[in-house]
């Protein structure tokens, strides 16, 4: 039985509930975790392919300690197959290289289509999780860039 002065009730909370602990207790922890002093920024980049005002693909990008991840690439249906996709890639690498990240890392399915365009983007197999999103095996791509 854990002390009485550890006795918590855990709950759900909204985002902003937990903002100042995180604020407070980020740093500590994850340099504990890493076991070097850590200054630990996240960023999130949104980037777009545009005809003329009109977006037609995008691309999410997260970036912390050294490392790039794309979260998702989407070109609209009508415009697949004119080389969007790797611009945005193209793109994303670039700012993952300005803010000195040595690798660029994404998950696809293993067996889909997606995962022929990343290969022709240059990204090779690193690991292959299996039974995971969907129940499905997922490949986990990398690209390293220095
Ligand atoms: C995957 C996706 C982003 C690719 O975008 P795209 O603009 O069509 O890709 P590009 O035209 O830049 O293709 C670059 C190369 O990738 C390969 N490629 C792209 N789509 C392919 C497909 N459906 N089948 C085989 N190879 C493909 C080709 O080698 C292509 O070069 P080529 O056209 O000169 O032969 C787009 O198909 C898409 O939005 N799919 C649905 C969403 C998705 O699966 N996103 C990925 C995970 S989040």
């Amino acid at each position: 039985m854990p002390p009485d002065d550890c006795r918590v009730e855990v709950e759900t909370v909204a985002p902003d509930r937990t903002t100042s602990f995180r604020k407070e207790h980020e740093r500590e922890a994850r340099s504990t975790e890493w076991n070097f002093p850590v200054v630990w920024h996240e960023q999130q980049h949104e980037v777009a392919a545009l005809e003329s005002v009109v977006v037609v693909g995008v691309l999410g990008l997260w970036i912390a300690a050294s490392l790039a991840h794309v979260d998702s690439i989407i070109v609209a249906p009508s415009r697949r197959r004119c080389g969007i996709g790797r611009a945005l890639l193209g793109r994303a690498e670039s700012l993952a290289k300005y803010y000195n990240c040595h690798k660029v890392t994404l998950q696809t399915p293993a067996d889909g289509v997606a995962r022929t365009f990343f290969e022709a983007c240059g990204y090779k197999l690193e690991a292959v999780l299996q039974q995971h999103t969907w129940k499905r095996d997922v490949a986990v791509l990398r690209k390293f860039l220095l």
